[in-house]
């Protein structure tokens, strides 16, 4: 068998415990008002939830991955299973409940952008603790394991538990985020991993700056964390860790920014992936790769039809 870490290991080297959600997209040229109905000019329906959103970049780039989450016995459930398969990412622990219908994201979006959106979460709330159990051999041999807070915390918790005694990297992904956030997810940590709103609702302070995004990272590092990364948009990211405890601000290149849904989970994808296969490259190198690979998704439409492949990116990434 191949050592663990060389490209061709068995097991899925990047596991994510979250959710799956499937958008159902209208535009229209208004938002609607309470109690009126108004035509859209188009529909259309998309897969997403950051669970799975981040599972399927890390896998464009090369990552064998596993999706550990619960969608409906519904058609959406059956097409989401398709997608994932897809991409490449093993749904092995992919479970269907009748419980509740797949997750879903309704989505008005008006010509200037506006919207207004009801997230349904469905049966990414049943996804539980007997059932991360039987995926233990998977989640105990991942190099890296992700989760976010679409799913239900204790879940999420006792996944982080699970991946951090078998010596598993953990990052995790506050979003969306919650000012009473238990305050074990930062000790179960290795890489706390937000963005500029999300470090605003757990810290309480002002984020708008890399030098502000310091500051914060510094309250999420105190609280347990070894390492804090919090996303900039088209600034890039700020990053804060133990070992080296003075904030470094990655900026991004340039780009025309086309649609930026879904940005911050590629980030967190191909940061996954870094840290799976190459562990020993310096953080920082990781995060100015993982911006570059962000910066290309924000360059097309859409959020997982918008995340770029191995193929299609610069050798000099790989
Ligand atoms: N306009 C942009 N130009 C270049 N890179 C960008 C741009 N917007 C986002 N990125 C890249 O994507 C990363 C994540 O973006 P951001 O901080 O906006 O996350 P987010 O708010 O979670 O994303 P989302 O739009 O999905 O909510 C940034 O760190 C950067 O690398
Ligand atoms: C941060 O991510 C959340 C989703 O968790 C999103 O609603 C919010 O708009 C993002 N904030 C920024 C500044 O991009």
């Amino acid at each position: 068998m191949a050592a663990s870490g060389e490209p061709g290991r068995r097991w899925p080297a990047v596991v994510v415990v979250g959710s799956c959600m499937t958008d159902l997209v209208s535009l229209t040229s208004r938002l609607p008002k309470t109690g009126e109905t108004i035509h859209g000019h188009k529909f259309f329906i998309g897969f997403g939830g950051k669970g799975a959103n981040q599972c399927v970049q890390a896998a464009r780039l090369g990552a064998k991955t596993s999706m550990v989450c619960k969608v409906g016995k519904d058609s959406f459930g059956n097409d989401y299973i398709e997608n994932l398969k897809q991409n490449g990412i093993s749904t092995e622990f992919t479970y269907q409940t009748q419980d509740a219908a797949t997750g879903t994201a309704s989505i008005i979006v008006d010509d200037e952008g506006q919207n207004i959106i009801v997230i349904v979460a469905g049966a990414n709330l049943f996804l539980n603790t007997e059932d991360l159990r039987k995926a233990a051999s998977v989640i105990s041999r991942a190099k890296v394991m992700i989760c976010q807070l679409e799913i239900t915390p204790a879940t999420s918790l006792e996944a982080l538990t699970m991946a951090r005694s078998n010596g598993v990297r953990t990052l995790f992904n506050p979003a969306p985020a919650a000012a009473d956030l238990d305050p074990q997810f930062y000790a179960l940590s290795d890489v706390f991993c937000c963005n500029e709103s999300e470090a605003e609702i757990l810290t309480g302070l002002t984020v708008g700056s890399a030098a502000e995004a310091g500051q914060a990272a510094s309250v999420l590092l105190e609280r347990g964390c070894p390492v804090a990364i919090i996303t900039l948009g088209a600034g890039g990211c700020v990053v804060l860790s133990q070992k080296e405890p003075v904030p470094k601000h990655i900026p991004t290149e340039r780009v025309k920014a086309v649609d930026t849904t879904g940005a911050g989970d590629s980030f967190v994808g191909a940061l996954a992936f870094y840290l799976a296969y190459y562990p020993d490259m310096p953080l920082e190198e990781m995060l100015r790769r993982a911006n570059c690979i962000a910066a290309v998704s924000v360059q097309a439409a859409g959020t997982q039809s918008s995340y770029p492949h191995k193929k299609d990116l610069p050798l000099t990434l790989f």
